[in-house]
């Protein structure tokens, strides 16, 4: 027997192979253990003998297997190392991340600039009254803006806000100057859908208001965002305009960037795009919100963010800013 097994359970290839082999022999049934169990049916004098015998087989086949399932485990255990070894020389899988919307990217740095300014975040409902989106800002009650072809109407006085001018008369209300905010929001305006218009778009309102706060410190302020939005060698420009709510009253222009003869796609033939309007706050404003005008002055504008993001990144359609087709967004990295 003992010749026989350690013959097979040398060549047992697998770990199963190996447990069949220790039932055969060593199992309850197993071809040593019925020797030693019938050892009762021998003479008297064999036993010893025979026991002997069959003990040493026993421990002797016991300890060949185990020997055997040492050298198994080793061996499968090397075979998964191998399998398992990663060449680190192999390119990498490429992950597939998301990145930030356009309109995000440029909300995020006309926050970051204001905030180095000392201004704060300030924030108001999108759903607005009559009084908060026209009256207080000092539109006469048959001014043309409040006409339905323009605003959203939800209620009798409830709209949507057509600019976050409303913010304003919000903050004016709730606080005493000095008051530097701005308001970055959504805006709504009945517009048909064209490359430059859509019914829904984004402002960022800014207010400053306190003792002595004059145009030169409109234009400097407004100068230095302008040149951290597109850079210091684009020229800006103010141009006289017309808001109730501010006296006197600027638009402010960005000059286009100088393209290298390869077109800029997003330019007026003056070579200069319109992206805010600004002004001194009217008394009236002021007044209406409890602020002391002959105590205090103050400047604010609204910069259009779709207008902005068009301009630094030369997209010619403001609709490419709302259609979510990734391989227009996959370029803003
Ligand atoms: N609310 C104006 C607009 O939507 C912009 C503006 C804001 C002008 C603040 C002056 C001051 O066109």
């Amino acid at each position: 027997i003992q010749q026989e097994a350690t013959n097979i359970i040398k060549k047992a290839s697998n770990l199963d192979e190996l447990d069949d082999l220790r039932v055969k022999y060593l199992g309850k049934k197993g071809e040593v253990t019925q020797i030693l169990r019938s050892m009762g049916e021998l003479p008297p004098e064999k036993r010893p003998v025979i026991g002997k015998l069959a003990n040493q087989v026993k421990s002797k086949l016991q300890q060949l297997i185990s020997k055997r399932k040492e050298e198994l485990k080793n061996q499968a255990k090397e075979e998964q190392l191998k399998e398992e070894s990663i060449d680190v020389t192999l390119p990498g899988v490429k992950i597939k991340s998301a990145n930030k919307h356009p309109l995000t990217l440029v909300f995020n740095e006309i926050k970051e600039i204001f905030l180095g300014l000392g201004f704060k975040i300030a924030e108001g409902p999108d759903v607005e009254t009559d009084y908060y989106n026209f009256e207080a800002l000092n539109f006469p009650a048959n001014h043309p803006a409040r006409d339905m072809q323009d605003t959203f109407y939800v209620g009798e006085d409830e709209l949507l806000r057509t600019h976050t001018s409303s913010v304003q008369v919000r903050t004016m209300e709730q606080t005493t100057p000095p008051i530097r905010i701005i308001a970055p929001g959504r805006v709504y305006r009945s517009d048909e859908i064209d490359a430059t218009h859509t019914p829904v778009f984004h402002q960022v309102e800014g207010l400053m208001i306190g003792k002595d706060i004059s145009f030169a410190n409109l234009k400097e302020i407004l100068i230095e965002a302008v040149h951290e939005l597109f850079g210091t060698d684009r020229k800006v420009r103010f141009r006289p305009s017309y808001f109730p709510f501010t006296e006197p009253s600027a638009e402010v222009d960005v000059s286009c960037a100088n393209c290298g003869g390869q077109g800029c796609s997003v330019c007026s033939d003056t070579g200069w795009l319109e992206i805010l309007g600004s002004g001194m706050v009217h008394p009236n404003v002021l007044e209406m919100s409890g602020i002391d005008s002959k105590e205090f002055t103050g400047f604010a504008f609204g910069m259009g963010v779709e207008r902005i993001a068009m301009l630094k990144y030369d997209i010619d359609d403001i609709r490419l800013l709302y259609e979510n087709d990734v391989r227009f967004l996959e370029q803003f990295k």
